[in-house]
């Protein structure tokens, strides 16, 4: 893996412009991908099905790959947003072809690694993934989000100074939740970004995500980071909403994680 660390950075180094603003987004994408890393480390430790040496080097690969798309999707477009740019998952995937970063790898990891990173962002798994190929797509999304919702509630918790780029460009309205964010709350599947108008969306989006979750292993670090305190306690909209926004994430984070089709 380390030569793949090595072609990563150097990659990455070319994004590089010496503006400090920019420069400071790429720097964070970087940090991100070796803490993904981390995480999907931890769930091959801990996750049985993930063991097997064939799912764990593709895994590996994926989780250092997954967002490899984002510097070019930052550089072109000056977004984290996939809906003011591009797909940045499928971006990923044709930057990993065309850079041969997975030239030496076997046939079947590099089928895997290149599908897990097209597929890290989607807002649902295609029905047909099975197998595998599903665990290490899986792990790989639960690896990401577990780090993203540990940045996000820095940002999005009481009084800290929000940064533009990374909350999406979404309004500061307080106590104004869009109804079909709600609405995936109460049914216990994931809102979509498309429907967040204000950070207090973004808030309940990401309590949200826990329905996404599918290793045990994820939900545990979630609970120990706590980051879902910090989310909940910037909430500005209605007390209610944000004891049911509270109520679902307990639940979540107390219940066994639903286990993957075969
Ligand atoms: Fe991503």
């Amino acid at each position: 893996m380390e030569k793949h660390r090595s072609a990563f950075l150097e990659y990455t180094r070319s994004f590089f412009s010496g503006d400090p603003e920019k420069d400071r987004y790429m720097q964070l994408k970087v940090d991100h991908t070796f803490r993904v890393c981390s995480h999907a480390a931890m769930l091959t430790a801990e996750e049985n099905e993930l063991r097997a040496p064939a799912v764990g080097r593709a895994l590996s690969l994926a989780a250092l790959y997954h967002d490899v798309g984002r510097f070019e999707q930052l550089k072109r477009w000056n977004t984290f947003s996939d809906a003011q740019s591009c797909n940045h998952g499928l971006l990923g995937a044709s930057v990993l072809k065309k850079q041969g970063f997975l030239d030496n790898e076997d046939r079947e990891v590099r089928h895997r690694t290149i599908a897990a990173v097209a597929l890290h962002n989607r807002f649902a798994l295609p029905a047909a993934l099975r197998g595998d190929l599903l665990r290490i797509v899986a792990a790989v999304r639960d690896a990401d989000k577990v780090d993203i919702l540990r940045i996000l509630a820095e940002q999005l918790g009481p009084g800290s100074a929000a940064d533009n780029t990374m909350l999406m460009h979404l309004k500061d309205a307080p106590g104004i939740c869009s109804p079909a964010i709600l609405k995936a709350l109460r049914e216990k599947r994931v809102a979509r970004y498309m429907d967040m108008r204000t950070l207090d969306d973004f808030r309940l989006l990401l309590c949200t995500w826990l329905f996404d979750l599918r290793f045990n292993a994820s939900l545990r670090a979630i609970r120990e980071n706590g980051c879902f305190i910090s989310i909940l306690d910037g909430f500005t909209g209605a007390p209610d909403v944000k004891a049911e926004a509270a109520a679902v994430v307990e639940n979540r984070l107390n219940a066994p994680s639903s286990t993957l089709p075969a």
